[in-house]
């Protein structure tokens, strides 16, 4: 699919012998100095001021700074770098990670000493930056061929397990990335299924998928509603991992919509032009059930995508129409590109309706009006209970991710009763609310039936405009490290 190999990132516990070498720089009292096994590094070029070119460059130590020292004579290093880690944090360590391997693309392999002094948690940190920020994916008809194929990362021998997590966790985003960056053209729900069931094959998942036949005889009403305006049929994706012992069952239900062009309540262009991404949430579902046994995940996990492509045509649903969800609740469609909520509401009822969960937790590029209060690098969190909250927030930070707590207002609520159904699928424009992200949310929840139930609305940080951090251009992957981390907190 991607046309690049990915490079391996690998532990090391040597830093003698290394063409290219890393090491971290952090702000001292008196300028820039070297923050870890400092008599090591210099013992390696014991004549030179390895710092008076930091200082040269103007550079303190900030997290990202990176100051190249290419070295004269035949030994190694070849080439030092010099890296900004600032206060170590572990935001920091990701961007030093980062800004590390983009700069030094071009060598074949590279040695990184960020963290030598090996605790777990940074280890695993620069790991997964390392191994996320040179991501890429290409269709080109002759692709580039990178020259990194190989990152060192240097700590002791017990920090294996925590490079060894840093390897499943950026493998499984860097699959959402590639199930995200796939255009449409190829990306349908049949496919998006086959992919589903790839990548569960070695995992320990078992992979159900519902055609349109078997949702039609079923009543998944909503996911046959957005998907009958294309010729490419909807599908159910149902993954189950039954680990045994299992004392607690979550479900992760993820949209995925292979296209959004809004249906016949049609998006201009510009607004079009990135809506292969909106399977985003369904991705992350699909990359974080795949990785569960990897990482020795004890809960009962199932996974629902359901997939649809939203389109226009003389067979699509239109505005005004009144559907029947799973389950048997009408909703009055009056805006087709209202589309993601009515997916969901078929695969959140049948979850509490079948699979008895204990929680709950969608991820969707539900509304653009998610990412204008919040911007664009983090997800909006909306959830039955603050303890659930704390938890998701917590586990995203830890594994690189932002997500805020937004409110469930209960005043908007009635703007999505309708005359003639049970629900509308968008607010009642005379009741001027505005906050269709929480409107969005209010939607998803009367489906719930109650239960406890996070849901993520990530139109803005699934996809990138620019490289960033370890995020790259286009679909970032988020969610996978979230849920990853929630769901196998390490050791
Ligand atoms: N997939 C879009 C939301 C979206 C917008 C994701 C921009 C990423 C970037 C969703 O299906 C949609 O069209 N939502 C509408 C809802 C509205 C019709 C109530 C929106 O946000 O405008
Ligand atoms: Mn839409
Ligand atoms: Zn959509």
């Amino acid at each position: 699919m991607a046309a690049d190999p990915r490079p391996v990132v690998e532990l090391t516990d040597r830093i003698n012998g290394a063409a290219a070498l890393a090491v971290p720089i952090r702000p001292g009292d008196d300028g820039p100095v070297i923050a870890a096994r400092a008599d090591e590094v210099r013992a390696l070029l014991p004549d030179a001021d390895l710092l008076d070119v930091v200082r040269r460059n103007s550079g303190k130590g900030e997290a990202g700074e990176v100051h190249v020292l290419p070295l004269l004579g035949s030994g190694t290093p070849r080439t030092l770098y010099l890296v900004g880690i600032g206060d170590g944090s572990l935001p920091a360590l990701r961007n030093a990670a980062a800004a590390l391997v983009r700069r030094a693309k071009d060598e074949p392999a590279l040695t990184s000493a960020l963290v030598p002094d090996g605790d777990p948690a940074q280890v695993t940190a620069v790991a997964e930056s390392t191994a996320l920020a040179v991501y890429t994916f290409s269709q080109k008809s002759k692709p580039k061929a990178r020259a990194l194929q190989r990152v060192e990362i240097v700590a002791a021998e017990s920090a294996r397990p925590a490079v060894e997590r840093a390897q499943v966790v950026a493998a499984a985003a860097m699959r959402c990335r590639d199930l995200v960056n796939t255009p449409s053209l190829q990306k349908t729900p049949q496919w998006l299924a086959e992919q589903a069931r790839e990548a569960c094959a070695d995992g320990g998942v078992d992979v159900r998928i519902r055609d349109e036949q078997q949702l039609a005889a079923e009543g998944f009403g909503g996911i046959l509603a957005v998907g009958m305006g294309s010729v490419r049929p909807p599908r159910l994706i149902e993954m189950s991992y039954r680990p045994a012992g299992a004392t607690r069952h979550v479900v992760l239900v993820g949209k995925g919509i292979t296209f959004d062009s809004g249906g016949l309540s049609i998006k201009p262009n510009d607004n079009m032009m990135s809506m292969k991404t909106d399977m985003a949430g369904g991705a992350a579902v699909i990359a974080t059930m795949a990785a569960l046994q990897a990482l020795g995940v004890t809960a009962r996990v199932t996974g629902l995508v359901p997939a649809a492509e939203n389109m226009p045509s003389g067979s699509a649903q239109r505005p005004g129409d009144v559907i029947t969800h799973y389950g048997g609740r009408t909703v009055e469609v009056l805006n087709t590109d209202a589309e993601g909520r009515l997916v969901l509401a078929d695969a959140l009822a049948y979850a509490d309706a079948h699979l008895d969960p204990d929680v709950v937790v969608d991820l969707a590029t539900l509304t653009g009006a998610a990412s204008l209060g919040l911007g664009k690098r983090h997800a909006a969190l909306f959830t039955s209970g603050e303890d659930l909250a704390d938890e998701l927030v917590e586990a995203g930070a830890a594994a690189g991710e932002r997500l805020w707590p937004m409110p469930l207002v209960e005043d908007y609520r009635a703007s999505l009763d309708s005359d003639i159904a049970d629900l509308r699928n968008i607010a009642d424009p005379a009741a001027h609310f505005s906050g269709g992200a929480i409107v969005a949310a209010l939607f998803l929840r009367e489906f719930t039936g109650g239960r406890r139930w996070a849901h993520l609305d990530i139109a803005g940080p699934a996809r990138a405009e620019s490289d960033e951090g370890d995020v790259t251009k286009g679909g970032t992957g988020f969610g996978v490290r979230t849920l990853l981390r929630w769901l196998a907190p390490p050791a």
